[in-house]
């Protein structure tokens, strides 16, 4: 079985070093790129392209000001300004700045020697084992458009469990648009084409994926009632352009079998308790409806997913609160957008007294001038489970008050928005979940950091990083994230005893030593084919100099120049058109290369001549994520047009 590959392209051509106030690529821009932007602009991600190097980025860097000037980037519905959520997806006004600066300095790239490396993404789970693991048959798309399926996933256990967490792992990243999980415990029949519900009234909506989404995990100490002999429907969205690929996309399931506080998750605002319905939307009308229902209880509410079709405009949610009527904001989508329908988790849990009415109003715009509208001319549209038709829906996730429930610590994960393995002198921003009344002390191998304690930390050294999150009452301590940093190695070629090389004799050259460190030795510039320790006996005369590799992490030394000796032969000269390094690697193989190799192709083959990947070479560095590769002998080789084999080197990972 072929291990999954992650392709990194870098380049790393040094430039001269801008001493301007400007923002750079490396200084400033890639932290927010790839903070904000890759977990869905990545080789394999859901977006049409990618925004991973300085090349991607600069070469479209208007664009990317414009969409997220205007909001449309990164895709995030609710208004930020009435309500905040927990992972909300937006761009702070300062990130948003800093790129109008850079695009405004002309995409600046500062010294790319030191920009920030790519995170890599997590393809596997990321629940540790999953108790319940459930998977589509592989399912293969026939249309160039949007295409919406419903599978029906038998879940098998005869007993009643609750879930703990939720995770939906996309069988292709690159077409699965967003997943909704629903539980249906009924022997209803499904619509297995279509979009909108499942066909079935009786299922209950669980969580919703889309691109980048972590896993979701319930308060501690509470759950999701899983009924016996219960399925699992999920409605997958395959984004335009699909047309002749195969999707496996799987639901994962923590469970827990105590007697865990139940979450409901109801559409408790629908189309049975609206005060100006029915949903009737005439052709070329915008029509605004309204929807309440009184509580007749006190609870406890954690998140809220409104929900309508392709003709809905805006949609709004809030309570007023019995007696004093003051109003609890729950989410305002401004502008609806049928393609990025989320799950929006209250980062304090919303306490709800028993007579309270939970509200909303939606808008539908079924004028032809309404982009989205499925049906041209429009035709009067009505509640319905078709794409066509249209849904008032407002499903909430909720349990009956208990006391201290204001602090609910909602989650305790920590989030690394960007790579956790990088070189001296860089950091990562961690983060926990910001809310209300919350305090932090974040910890490294378990000492507090003095002073830390926001709910983000930028870590910059090695270590096992935590926090320790305090609500009211409640204190708990997240699991660690590792963070490792290589030091730049320290590239010296040690002052040899005589810089003239007797006849017919060698001079011992040695780098400075350091734990960790594999080495290149260069001659006039050249690649010295196998002279990869400490030491090298140099016969030849000219000028040596030695590349050191620590990590990710390289310097080049001074140069030292020979005397006496013989001439450079060709068998040394070696290939410098193409160098890979570290060798022996262990995460991340880089592959350097002559600028006349672009648009040559790069292959990796294992002993036996196995592809493993072949890619086109568009950059003068490759980075190949190499982690999941068992211990042993690789090839890397270019070929040219003809699949002719110009260069070929082999590379040991350990
Ligand atoms: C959750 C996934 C996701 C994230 C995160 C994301 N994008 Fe996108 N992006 C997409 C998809 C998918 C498209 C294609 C159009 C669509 O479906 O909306 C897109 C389209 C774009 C476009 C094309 C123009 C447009 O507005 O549609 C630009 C530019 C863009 N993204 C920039 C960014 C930048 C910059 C960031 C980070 C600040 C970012 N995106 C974050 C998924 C994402």
């Amino acid at each position: 079985m072929l291990k999954k590959w992650f392709f990194l392209l870098i380049i790393a051509i040094v430039t001269g070093k801008s001493f301007s106030q400007s923002p750079t690529w490396s200084n400033d821009v890639a932290k927010i790129i790839y903070g904000n932007c890759t977990s869905c602009h990545r080789t394999g991600g859901i977006a049409p392209f990618n925004l991973e190097t300085y090349e991607d980025v600069s070469a479209m860097a208007g664009w990317v000001q414009q969409a997220i000037e205007t909001k449309s980037m990164p895709p995030w519905t609710p208004n930020p300004d009435y309500k905040h959520f927990a992972h909300e997806r937006v761009l702070p006004s300062t990130d948003i700045s800093t790129i109008q600066n850079w695009v405004a300095a002309g995409t600046p790239s500062g010294n790319l020697n030191i920009a920030p490396p790519i995170p890599i993404y997590a393809n596997g789970t990321q629940l540790g084992t999953p108790d319940i693991s459930l998977s589509i048959t592989p399912y293969s798309i026939t249309s160039a458009n949007d295409v919406y399926r419903n599978f029906e996933l038998f879940v098998g256990s005869t007993q009643a469990t609750n879930i703990t967490a939720i995770e939906v792992i996309p069988g292709n990243p690159g077409i699965v648009h967003h997943v909704l999980v629903f539980q249906d415990s009924t022997s209803n029949p499904i619509n297995t084409a279509g979009a909108g519900g499942t066909g079935s009234s009786a299922s209950q909506l669980l969580y919703s994926y889309v691109p980048g989404a972590s896993p979701y995990f319930t308060p501690v100490g509470t759950g999701f009632r899983l009924a016996p002999n219960t399925r699992i429907i999920l409605q997958i969205h395959y984004a335009p352009g699909s047309n002749g690929l195969t999707d496996n996309t799987i639901v994962n399931f923590k469970t827990n079998n105590n007697n865990l506080r139940k979450i409901t998750v109801d559409a408790a605002l629908n189309h049975f308790n609206m005060t100006d319905g029915p949903l009737v939307i005439p052709a070329n009308q915008l029509k605004t409806f309204h929807s309440e229902l009184q509580i007749p209880e006190n609870v406890t509410v954690l998140y809220a997913f409104p929900h309508m079709h392709l003709l809905g405009k805006s949609i709004h949610t809030w309570a007023n609160k019995p007696i004093s009527g003051d109003s609890v904001r729950f989410v305002k989508i401004p502008d609806w957008n049928f393609h990025w329908q989320d799950n929006f988790i209250f980062p304090n849990a919303i306490v709800l007294p028993i007579g309270t009415t939970i509200k909303a109003e939606a808008v539908y715009d079924n004028r032809d001038t309404n982009p989205n509208n499925p049906t041209i001319p429009p035709v009067t549209v009505t509640a319905g489970e078709e794409t066509v038709d249209e849904m008032f829906l407002v499903f909430f996730a909720y349990m009956p008050f208990q006391s201290g429930d204001q602090y609910l610590i909602i989650d305790k994960r920590i989030f690394a928005k960007g790579a956790t393995n990088f070189c001296g002198g860089q950091s990562v921003r961690l983060e926990t979940i910001a809310g209300d009344g919350y305090s932090y002390q974040w910890l490294k191998d378990g000492a507090s950091i003095t002073g830390a304690t926001n709910y983000f930390y930028n870590a910059f050294e090695t270590g096992n990083y935590t926090v320790s999150i305090t609500l009211g009452p409640n204190n708990v301590v997240s699991d660690p994230t590792l963070v490792t940093v290589s030091d730049a190695p320290v590239a010296q070629i040690l002052t040899p005893s005589t810089t003239a090389i007797p006849e017919g004799g060698t001079v011992t050259l040695a780098g400075q030593a350091g734990v960790g460190y594999l080495y290149q030795w260069y001659l006039n510039g050249n690649v010295i084919l196998g002279a990869t320790s400490s030491t090298f006996d140099a016969t030849y005369f000219g000028e040596y100099t030695l590349e050191v590799f620590n990590g990710n992490c390289y310097s080049i030394s001074e140069p030292l120049v020979m005397t006496g000796g013989v001439a450079q032969t060709n068998e040394i000269a070696g290939q410098t058109e193409f160098l890979v390094f570290p060798n022996p690697a262990e995460d991340l193989l880089s592959i350097k290369l002559n600028d006349d190799l672009c648009g040559k192709r790069i292959l990796v083959q294992d002993v036996t001549g196995n592809t493993l990947q072949m890619l086109t070479i568009e950059k003068s560095i490759v980075q190949i994520d190499v982690h999941e590769l068992s211990q042993g002998i690789y090839f890397v080789s270019i070929i040219d047009e003809n699949n002719s084999v110009l260069f070929k080197k082999k590379v040991i990972l350990r």
